[in-house]
């Protein structure tokens, strides 16, 4: 059964959240909740050298692992243009026989909320209206006023504009994890996901020519070229970081290698349809963070898996 609120009084629960996302952006029939455009491809992962110095687990004792890979734009709107300046998502899921671990990121350093209220609030404020036919200011400034920590990540969008491909932008994991290496100490590091090929947004030209939707065709003629490659590192903490605040930016204190994400071929169409990357399906030697917005993730996105499955 579906829980609207939790234990902790006033604080939404998944179907809260999940409701909340399906009133601004529609109910579509067999959609994800959130990230509802997007596709699958596959690719490997190889992990760094040292890796179990950092992060001490078997899964990474293979020399390459097997990775499946979905690139969406933020948002419930399957119909939303490549365009918009809003969040693209990467999903990795990285696999060695049963074990697993998904990276659920985003292509900005900051969350739009730190808590479940803040998250249902923000898009409460967002809920178009049918005579404008946009968000209502007074509603989104009043949301501001409560919530300053959802002021962030729109500044961030609007500081540039939509990724110009979804191998040249980087992806963030916002959350804080817990990681055990060798000598057993934890050690509390955001992952951060770098593009080889560079950062690049669309330009005013491309932002008036491009068609709505290019993503898909962009990457595919990107890897007839060769591997889409990313690093992917842990990023340590400065002192001030909050650990728990995802919606906070961290100055950060140096990177630690985890390893090179290669990106090979699109898979086929509706591969992914089926599958939920899961932010705490993680391997021994990573722990989540006590951030309680990685704590309310997995149930939300297991709400939007039912919805999805039951509208078959
Ligand atoms: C309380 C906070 C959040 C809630 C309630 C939430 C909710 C959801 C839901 C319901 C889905 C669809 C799940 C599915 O049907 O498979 C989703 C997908 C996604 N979310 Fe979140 N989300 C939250 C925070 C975040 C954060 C912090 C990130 C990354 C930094 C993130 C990145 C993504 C991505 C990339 C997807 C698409 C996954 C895929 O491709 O299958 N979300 N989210």
């Amino acid at each position: 059964m579906e829980t609207t609120t939790t234990a902790k009084q006033g604080t939404p629960g998944p179907a809260a959240m999940v409701d909340a996302l399906n009133n601004t952006f529609g109910k579509h029939a067999g959609k994800r909740a959130s990230h509802a455009k997007g596709f699958c491809a596959v690719g490997e992962f190889k992990p760094a050298a040292q890796v179990d110095e950092f992060v001490l687990s078997p899964l990474f004792a293979a020399g390459a692992l097997h990775a499946t890979v979905r690139f969406s734009v933020g948002g419930g709107n399957p119909g939303v243009s490549d365009k918009s300046r809003s969040v693209r998502g990467l999903a990795i899921r990285v696999s060695e026989g049963p074990s697993s671990w998904d990276l659920v990121l985003l292509s900005e350093p900051v969350f739009f909320a730190a808590t479940p209220a803040s998250f249902v609030s923000f898009l409460e404020a967002r809920v178009v209206d049918p005579e404008t036919k946009k968000p209502n200011p007074e509603k989104v400034a009043a949301h501001n006023a409560k919530f300053p920590d959802g002021t962030r990540q729109p500044a961030l969008l609007a500081a540039h504009a939509a990724p110009a491909s979804y191998g040249t932008t980087p992806y963030f994991s916002n959350n804080a994890f817990i990681f055990h290496g060798k000598d057993g100490a934890p050690h509390t590091a955001r992952i951060i996901v770098t593009p080889v090929a560079g950062t690049h947004y669309l330009s005013d030209e491309d932002e008036k020519n491009l068609p709505d939707s290019f993503l898909e065709a962009e990457l595919e003629t990107r890897l007839q070229g060769g591997a889409v490659e990313f690093d992917i590192v842990a990023q340590l903490p400065a002192e001030g970081d909050s650990l728990s605040d995802s919606s906070t930016a961290w100055t950060g204190a140096g990177t630690v290698a985890l390893g090179r994400l290669s990106v090979t071929a699109l898979a086929a169409a509706g591969t992914c349809d089926g599958l939920v990357f899961v932010p705490v399906n993680l391997p021994a030697g990573i722990a989540p963070s006590d951030d309680p917005i990685l704590q309310s993730r997995a149930a939300a996105y297991a709400v939007s898996l039912k919805r999805r499955q039951d509208a078959q």
